[in-house]
Protein backbone atom coordinates (compact mmCIF):
# COMPACT_ATOMS: atom_id res chain seq x y z
CA UNK A 1 0.00 0.00 0.00
CA UNK A 2 1.11 3.13 -1.19
CA UNK A 3 0.87 6.64 1.50
CA UNK A 4 0.86 9.09 -0.71
CA UNK A 5 0.52 12.13 0.68
CA UNK A 6 -2.75 14.02 0.62
CA UNK A 7 -2.66 16.20 -2.40
CA UNK A 8 -5.56 18.49 -4.00
CA UNK A 9 -6.37 17.18 -7.66
CA UNK A 10 -5.06 19.62 -10.65
CA UNK A 11 -7.79 21.02 -12.48
CA UNK A 12 -8.07 21.90 -16.12
CA UNK A 13 -9.48 25.88 -16.05
CA UNK A 14 -12.87 26.44 -17.30
CA UNK A 15 -11.68 29.53 -17.55
CA UNK A 16 -8.07 29.93 -18.32
CA UNK A 17 -7.67 33.65 -19.52
CA UNK A 18 -9.84 34.87 -16.33
CA UNK A 19 -7.56 37.16 -14.05
CA UNK A 20 -7.80 39.88 -11.17
CA UNK A 21 -9.97 42.32 -13.25
CA UNK A 22 -8.91 45.93 -13.71
CA UNK A 23 -11.38 46.98 -11.23
CA UNK A 24 -9.73 45.01 -8.17
CA UNK A 25 -6.63 45.92 -9.44
CA UNK A 26 -7.63 49.90 -9.40
CA UNK A 27 -9.56 49.71 -6.45
CA UNK A 28 -6.99 48.01 -4.57
CA UNK A 29 -4.57 50.59 -5.88
CA UNK A 30 -6.81 53.34 -4.72
CA UNK A 31 -7.15 52.73 -1.21
CA UNK A 32 -2.96 51.96 -1.22
CA UNK A 33 -3.10 55.41 -2.25
CA UNK A 34 -5.75 57.33 -0.36
CA UNK A 35 -6.91 58.38 -3.87
CA UNK A 36 -10.72 59.23 -4.78
CA UNK A 37 -12.31 55.71 -6.53
CA UNK A 38 -14.02 57.55 -9.27
CA UNK A 39 -13.18 54.06 -10.79
CA UNK A 40 -15.53 50.74 -9.95
CA UNK A 41 -19.33 51.65 -11.17
CA UNK A 42 -21.41 51.86 -7.59
CA UNK A 43 -22.70 54.69 -5.41
CA UNK A 44 -21.20 56.19 -2.63
CA UNK A 45 -24.12 57.51 -1.06
CA UNK A 46 -27.42 55.52 0.61
CA UNK A 47 -30.20 54.35 -0.73
CA UNK A 48 -33.85 56.27 0.26
CA UNK A 49 -34.36 54.80 4.05
CA UNK A 50 -37.96 54.10 3.07
CA UNK A 51 -36.49 51.36 0.96
CA UNK A 52 -34.23 49.91 3.99
CA UNK A 53 -37.40 50.20 6.02
CA UNK A 54 -39.69 48.40 3.74
CA UNK A 55 -37.25 45.48 3.90
CA UNK A 56 -37.25 45.55 7.64
CA UNK A 57 -40.91 45.52 7.53
CA UNK A 58 -40.81 42.47 5.28
CA UNK A 59 -38.25 40.84 7.46
CA UNK A 60 -39.90 41.85 11.03
CA UNK A 61 -43.47 40.45 8.83
CA UNK A 62 -41.85 37.21 9.00
CA UNK A 63 -41.18 36.90 5.18
CA UNK A 64 -37.95 35.02 5.53
CA UNK A 65 -38.64 31.69 3.95
CA UNK A 66 -38.05 31.03 0.11
CA UNK A 67 -40.26 32.30 -2.38
CA UNK A 68 -41.40 31.37 -5.69
CA UNK A 69 -38.98 30.00 -7.53
CA UNK A 70 -39.51 33.19 -10.74
CA UNK A 71 -39.77 35.44 -7.75
CA UNK A 72 -42.01 37.39 -5.41
CA UNK A 73 -45.59 37.54 -7.55
CA UNK A 74 -46.05 41.23 -5.94
CA UNK A 75 -42.57 42.03 -7.98
CA UNK A 76 -42.76 40.54 -10.64
CA UNK A 77 -46.17 42.32 -11.42
CA UNK A 78 -44.36 46.21 -10.33
CA UNK A 79 -41.61 44.60 -12.74
CA UNK A 80 -44.70 44.19 -15.59
CA UNK A 81 -46.72 47.36 -15.09
CA UNK A 82 -43.26 49.44 -15.16
CA UNK A 83 -42.03 47.90 -18.28
CA UNK A 84 -45.64 48.17 -19.64
CA UNK A 85 -45.88 51.85 -18.97
CA UNK A 86 -42.37 53.05 -19.88
CA UNK A 87 -42.59 51.14 -22.99
CA UNK A 88 -45.41 50.03 -23.89
CA UNK A 89 -44.67 45.88 -24.01
CA UNK A 90 -47.14 44.14 -21.35
CA UNK A 91 -45.15 41.39 -20.51
CA UNK A 92 -46.84 38.12 -18.35
CA UNK A 93 -45.84 38.39 -14.59
CA UNK A 94 -46.29 34.57 -14.73
CA UNK A 95 -45.02 33.28 -17.33
CA UNK A 96 -42.92 36.19 -18.76
CA UNK A 97 -40.52 38.12 -16.01
CA UNK A 98 -38.32 36.08 -13.73
CA UNK A 99 -36.01 38.25 -10.37
CA UNK A 100 -32.86 37.16 -10.60
CA UNK A 101 -29.57 37.77 -7.99
CA UNK A 102 -28.54 40.71 -10.02
CA UNK A 103 -28.16 41.54 -13.72
CA UNK A 104 -25.06 39.40 -13.87
CA UNK A 105 -26.89 36.13 -12.85
CA UNK A 106 -29.30 37.10 -15.18
CA UNK A 107 -26.77 37.44 -17.89
CA UNK A 108 -24.99 34.28 -17.18
CA UNK A 109 -28.45 32.83 -16.97
CA UNK A 110 -29.90 33.91 -20.35
CA UNK A 111 -26.30 32.51 -21.83
CA UNK A 112 -26.59 28.96 -20.38
CA UNK A 113 -30.14 28.94 -21.35
CA UNK A 114 -29.69 29.53 -24.63
CA UNK A 115 -26.12 28.93 -26.22
CA UNK A 116 -25.08 25.45 -27.40
CA UNK A 117 -21.18 24.14 -27.66
CA UNK A 118 -19.86 25.73 -30.63
CA UNK A 119 -22.81 28.43 -30.91
CA UNK A 120 -21.74 31.85 -32.04
CA UNK A 121 -22.47 35.04 -29.73
CA UNK A 122 -22.00 38.57 -31.25
CA UNK A 123 -20.74 40.72 -28.50
CA UNK A 124 -20.06 44.44 -29.06
CA UNK A 125 -16.82 45.72 -28.05
CA UNK A 126 -15.92 47.95 -25.53
CA UNK A 127 -18.20 45.45 -23.40
CA UNK A 128 -19.15 44.57 -19.65
CA UNK A 129 -16.33 42.01 -18.66
CA UNK A 130 -18.64 38.95 -17.98
CA UNK A 131 -19.78 38.21 -21.29
CA UNK A 132 -17.04 36.55 -22.89
CA UNK A 133 -16.45 34.44 -19.75
CA UNK A 134 -20.05 33.24 -19.51
CA UNK A 135 -20.56 32.42 -23.38
CA UNK A 136 -17.45 30.29 -22.75
CA UNK A 137 -18.45 28.97 -20.01
CA UNK A 138 -21.98 27.89 -21.90
CA UNK A 139 -18.96 26.40 -24.70
CA UNK A 140 -19.80 29.20 -27.10
CA UNK A 141 -17.65 31.24 -29.18
CA UNK A 142 -17.02 34.95 -28.59
CA UNK A 143 -17.22 36.84 -32.02
CA UNK A 144 -16.16 40.62 -30.76
CA UNK A 145 -17.59 43.42 -33.17
CA UNK A 146 -16.21 46.79 -32.57
CA UNK A 147 -18.24 49.60 -32.21
CA UNK A 148 -17.09 52.60 -34.12
CA UNK A 149 -13.89 53.86 -32.71
CA UNK A 150 -14.46 57.82 -31.91
CA UNK A 151 -18.22 57.61 -31.04
CA UNK A 152 -18.91 54.03 -29.94
CA UNK A 153 -22.36 53.53 -32.70
CA UNK A 154 -22.95 50.46 -33.89
CA UNK A 155 -21.59 49.39 -36.91
CA UNK A 156 -24.28 47.69 -38.64
CA UNK A 157 -22.64 46.36 -41.62
CA UNK A 158 -19.64 44.86 -39.05
CA UNK A 159 -22.26 43.47 -37.38
CA UNK A 160 -23.83 41.93 -40.26
CA UNK A 161 -20.60 40.65 -41.54
CA UNK A 162 -20.60 38.33 -38.26
CA UNK A 163 -24.10 36.91 -38.37
CA UNK A 164 -23.48 33.26 -39.43
CA UNK A 165 -25.32 30.60 -39.76
CA UNK A 166 -24.14 29.54 -36.49
CA UNK A 167 -25.08 32.83 -34.75
CA UNK A 168 -27.25 32.48 -31.29
CA UNK A 169 -27.27 35.82 -30.19
CA UNK A 170 -26.46 39.30 -29.89
CA UNK A 171 -25.37 40.59 -26.36
CA UNK A 172 -26.92 44.99 -26.69
CA UNK A 173 -25.76 47.13 -24.41
CA UNK A 174 -27.77 50.60 -23.88
CA UNK A 175 -27.13 53.20 -21.99
CA UNK A 176 -23.54 51.54 -22.62
CA UNK A 177 -21.10 51.01 -20.43
CA UNK A 178 -18.46 52.25 -20.54
CA UNK A 179 -18.91 55.04 -23.05
CA UNK A 180 -22.38 56.12 -22.06
CA UNK A 181 -23.90 56.43 -25.70
CA UNK A 182 -27.18 55.18 -25.64
CA UNK A 183 -28.88 53.97 -28.86
CA UNK A 184 -31.46 55.78 -30.61
CA UNK A 185 -35.13 54.60 -31.88
CA UNK A 186 -33.33 54.15 -35.41
CA UNK A 187 -30.81 51.91 -34.54
CA UNK A 188 -33.00 50.01 -32.19
CA UNK A 189 -34.89 49.20 -35.69
CA UNK A 190 -32.02 48.99 -37.81
CA UNK A 191 -30.97 45.91 -35.11
CA UNK A 192 -34.65 44.58 -35.86
CA UNK A 193 -34.29 45.04 -39.72
CA UNK A 194 -31.08 43.33 -39.75
CA UNK A 195 -32.01 40.21 -37.29
CA UNK A 196 -35.73 40.07 -39.04
CA UNK A 197 -34.73 37.17 -41.45
CA UNK A 198 -32.60 35.05 -38.75
CA UNK A 199 -33.59 33.37 -34.86
CA UNK A 200 -30.96 35.10 -33.35
CA UNK A 201 -31.82 36.18 -29.76
CA UNK A 202 -30.79 40.12 -28.45
CA UNK A 203 -29.50 39.75 -24.89
CA UNK A 204 -30.70 43.08 -23.89
CA UNK A 205 -28.23 44.79 -20.98
CA UNK A 206 -30.28 47.53 -20.02
CA UNK A 207 -29.12 47.82 -16.43
CA UNK A 208 -28.80 51.46 -16.83
CA UNK A 209 -32.47 52.05 -18.66
CA UNK A 210 -33.28 55.09 -15.69
CA UNK A 211 -30.38 56.99 -16.56
CA UNK A 212 -30.95 58.51 -19.81
CA UNK A 213 -30.11 61.96 -20.31
CA UNK A 214 -31.39 65.51 -22.00
CA UNK A 215 -34.45 64.61 -22.22
CA UNK A 216 -33.98 61.48 -24.36
CA UNK A 217 -35.76 58.20 -23.97
CA UNK A 218 -34.30 54.48 -23.34
CA UNK A 219 -35.00 53.10 -26.15
CA UNK A 220 -36.05 49.51 -25.02
CA UNK A 221 -35.87 46.34 -27.12
CA UNK A 222 -39.39 45.98 -25.27
CA UNK A 223 -40.61 49.01 -27.47
CA UNK A 224 -39.74 47.39 -30.59
CA UNK A 225 -42.13 44.45 -31.44
CA UNK A 226 -39.50 43.06 -33.61
CA UNK A 227 -36.98 42.72 -31.20
CA UNK A 228 -39.26 41.95 -27.82
CA UNK A 229 -40.12 38.24 -29.49
CA UNK A 230 -36.78 37.33 -29.77
CA UNK A 231 -35.07 39.35 -26.75
CA UNK A 232 -34.19 38.70 -23.22
CA UNK A 233 -34.58 42.19 -21.28
CA UNK A 234 -32.39 42.45 -18.43
CA UNK A 235 -32.10 44.88 -15.80
CA UNK A 236 -30.86 45.40 -12.21
CA UNK A 237 -32.54 47.26 -8.93
CA UNK A 238 -29.23 47.81 -7.75
CA UNK A 239 -28.13 50.28 -10.50
CA UNK A 240 -31.80 51.65 -9.88
CA UNK A 241 -32.46 52.00 -6.59
CA UNK A 242 -28.58 52.64 -5.35
CA UNK A 243 -28.67 49.52 -3.53
CA UNK A 244 -25.56 47.19 -5.95
CA UNK A 245 -24.94 45.47 -3.00
CA UNK A 246 -28.06 43.85 -2.96
CA UNK A 247 -27.93 41.94 -6.17
CA UNK A 248 -31.50 42.04 -7.50
CA UNK A 249 -32.52 42.02 -10.74
CA UNK A 250 -34.56 40.80 -13.42
CA UNK A 251 -34.77 39.03 -17.09
CA UNK A 252 -38.40 39.90 -18.77
CA UNK A 253 -38.76 37.73 -22.22
CA UNK A 254 -41.30 35.54 -24.14
CA UNK A 255 -42.80 32.59 -22.41
CA UNK A 256 -41.06 30.41 -24.22
CA UNK A 257 -37.73 31.96 -23.95
CA UNK A 258 -38.68 32.56 -20.26
CA UNK A 259 -39.31 28.75 -19.48
CA UNK A 260 -36.11 28.11 -20.51
CA UNK A 261 -34.09 30.83 -18.71
CA UNK A 262 -36.19 28.99 -15.86
CA UNK A 263 -34.99 25.39 -15.98
CA UNK A 264 -30.98 27.27 -15.78
CA UNK A 265 -32.36 29.55 -12.91
CA UNK A 266 -33.87 26.89 -10.79
CA UNK A 267 -31.11 24.65 -10.34
CA UNK A 268 -28.17 27.64 -10.20
CA UNK A 269 -29.39 30.23 -7.71
CA UNK A 270 -33.27 28.64 -7.59
CA UNK A 271 -34.93 31.65 -5.55
CA UNK A 272 -33.27 35.44 -5.05
CA UNK A 273 -34.14 36.62 -0.98
CA UNK A 274 -37.47 37.30 0.15
CA UNK A 275 -37.25 40.49 2.26
CA UNK A 276 -35.83 42.31 -0.87
CA UNK A 277 -38.40 41.53 -3.15
CA UNK A 278 -40.83 42.50 -1.49
CA UNK A 279 -39.58 45.59 0.41
CA UNK A 280 -38.47 46.62 -3.62
CA UNK A 281 -42.21 45.90 -4.80
CA UNK A 282 -43.61 48.07 -2.26
CA UNK A 283 -41.29 50.59 -2.73
CA UNK A 284 -41.58 50.58 -6.83
CA UNK A 285 -45.55 51.65 -6.15
CA UNK A 286 -44.12 54.80 -5.98
CA UNK A 287 -42.81 55.27 -9.49
CA UNK A 288 -41.26 58.82 -8.44
CA UNK A 289 -37.84 57.14 -7.76
CA UNK A 290 -36.68 55.59 -11.09
CA UNK A 291 -38.74 58.79 -13.09
CA UNK A 292 -36.66 61.47 -11.41
CA UNK A 293 -33.20 59.11 -11.60
CA UNK A 294 -32.49 61.07 -14.56
CA UNK A 295 -32.73 64.11 -13.54
CA UNK A 296 -30.59 63.36 -10.41
CA UNK A 297 -27.77 61.96 -12.51
CA UNK A 298 -27.54 64.55 -14.81
CA UNK A 299 -27.12 66.95 -12.50
CA UNK A 300 -24.21 64.64 -10.83
CA UNK A 301 -22.92 64.30 -14.98
CA UNK A 302 -23.35 68.38 -15.61
CA UNK A 303 -21.46 69.20 -12.25
CA UNK A 304 -18.19 66.54 -13.12
CA UNK A 305 -18.40 68.17 -16.74
CA UNK A 306 -18.56 71.76 -15.06
CA UNK A 307 -15.46 70.90 -13.09
CA UNK A 308 -13.40 69.37 -16.17
CA UNK A 309 -14.03 72.20 -18.90
CA UNK A 310 -11.12 73.89 -18.27
CA UNK A 311 -8.57 71.10 -17.57
CA UNK A 312 -7.11 69.33 -20.81
CA UNK A 313 -9.31 66.63 -20.99
CA UNK A 314 -11.40 66.41 -23.62
CA UNK A 315 -14.91 65.07 -22.13
CA UNK A 316 -16.90 62.87 -24.32
CA UNK A 317 -20.73 62.61 -25.05
CA UNK A 318 -22.40 61.04 -21.69
CA UNK A 319 -25.44 60.86 -22.83
CA UNK A 320 -26.63 57.95 -20.49
CA UNK A 321 -25.49 55.42 -17.71
CA UNK A 322 -23.30 57.25 -14.73
CA UNK A 323 -20.04 57.19 -16.43
CA UNK A 324 -18.08 59.91 -17.68
CA UNK A 325 -15.13 58.90 -20.44
CA UNK A 326 -12.35 61.33 -21.26
CA UNK A 327 -9.75 61.80 -23.75
CA UNK A 328 -5.98 62.91 -22.21
CA UNK A 329 -4.17 62.78 -25.24
CA UNK A 330 -3.45 66.30 -24.34
CA UNK A 331 -1.96 65.56 -21.05
CA UNK A 332 -0.04 62.37 -21.56
CA UNK A 333 1.03 60.03 -23.68
CA UNK A 334 0.80 57.16 -21.63
CA UNK A 335 -0.93 53.74 -22.26
CA UNK A 336 -4.53 53.90 -20.64
CA UNK A 337 -3.60 51.64 -17.99
CA UNK A 338 -0.30 53.28 -17.05
CA UNK A 339 -2.50 56.37 -17.09
CA UNK A 340 -5.11 55.05 -14.76
CA UNK A 341 -1.89 53.53 -12.33
CA UNK A 342 -0.54 57.56 -12.70
CA UNK A 343 -3.67 59.07 -12.30
CA UNK A 344 -4.65 57.24 -9.00
CA UNK A 345 -0.89 57.23 -7.59
CA UNK A 346 0.05 60.94 -8.25
CA UNK A 347 -2.91 62.55 -8.75
CA UNK A 348 -5.04 60.86 -6.60
CA UNK A 349 -8.28 60.02 -8.64
CA UNK A 350 -8.76 56.21 -9.62
CA UNK A 351 -10.27 55.69 -12.95
CA UNK A 352 -10.84 52.79 -15.42
CA UNK A 353 -8.36 52.59 -19.01
CA UNK A 354 -11.31 51.88 -22.13
CA UNK A 355 -9.15 49.44 -23.36
CA UNK A 356 -9.77 46.61 -20.36
CA UNK A 357 -13.57 46.72 -22.07
CA UNK A 358 -11.92 45.07 -25.40
CA UNK A 359 -11.09 41.69 -26.30
CA UNK A 360 -6.85 41.96 -26.68
CA UNK A 361 -7.17 45.56 -25.24
CA UNK A 362 -7.92 48.86 -27.75
CA UNK A 363 -5.71 51.85 -27.25
CA UNK A 364 -7.47 55.43 -27.73
CA UNK A 365 -5.94 57.42 -24.75
CA UNK A 366 -9.78 57.26 -23.00
CA UNK A 367 -10.28 56.59 -19.41
CA UNK A 368 -13.61 56.35 -17.62
CA UNK A 369 -14.51 57.81 -14.34
CA UNK A 370 -17.84 56.93 -12.71
CA UNK A 371 -19.81 60.14 -11.69
CA UNK A 372 -22.59 57.78 -8.85
CA UNK A 373 -20.70 59.76 -6.33
CA UNK A 374 -21.77 62.25 -3.30
CA UNK A 375 -21.23 65.28 -4.54
CA UNK A 376 -18.13 65.99 -1.98
CA UNK A 377 -16.71 62.97 -3.23
CA UNK A 378 -16.86 64.32 -7.10
CA UNK A 379 -15.79 68.11 -5.70
CA UNK A 380 -12.65 66.53 -4.07
CA UNK A 381 -12.13 64.47 -6.90
CA UNK A 382 -12.45 67.73 -9.31
CA UNK A 383 -10.01 69.66 -7.21
CA UNK A 384 -7.48 67.27 -8.39
CA UNK A 385 -8.15 66.62 -12.08
CA UNK A 386 -8.95 70.36 -12.61
CA UNK A 387 -5.26 71.28 -12.62
CA UNK A 388 -4.37 68.97 -15.21
C1 LIG B 1 -23.35 46.81 -18.30
C2 LIG B 1 -23.55 46.10 -17.00
N1 LIG B 1 -24.24 44.96 -16.97
C3 LIG B 1 -24.44 44.28 -15.83
C4 LIG B 1 -23.96 44.74 -14.63
C5 LIG B 1 -24.19 43.94 -13.38
O1 LIG B 1 -25.33 44.33 -12.66
P1 LIG B 1 -25.66 43.68 -11.24
O2 LIG B 1 -24.88 44.42 -10.22
O3 LIG B 1 -27.14 43.86 -11.07
O4 LIG B 1 -25.28 42.24 -11.30
C6 LIG B 1 -23.21 45.93 -14.60
C7 LIG B 1 -22.63 46.41 -13.35
O5 LIG B 1 -21.70 47.18 -13.32
C8 LIG B 1 -23.01 46.62 -15.82
O6 LIG B 1 -22.31 47.77 -15.86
Amino acid sequence: MTHAIPRTPLVTSRLPEVGTTIFTVMSALAQAHGAVNLGQGFPDFDCDPRLVDAVDAAMRGGLNQYPPMAGVPQLREAIAAKIDSLYGHAYDPGSEITVTAGATQAILTAILATVHPGDEVIVLDPCYDSYEPNIELAGGKPVHVALTPGTFEPDFAAIRAALTPRTRAIIVNTPHNPSATVWSAAQMQQLAELLRPTDVIVIADEVYEHMVFDGALHQSVARFAGLAQRSIVISSFGKTYHVTGWKVGYAAAPAALTAEFRKVHQFNVFTVNTPMQHGLASFMADASHHLELPAFYQRKRDLFRAGLAASRFRLLPSAGSYFQCVDYSAISELSEEAFCRWLTAEVGVAAIPVAAFYKGGFEQRLARFCFAKKDETLQLALDRLAKL
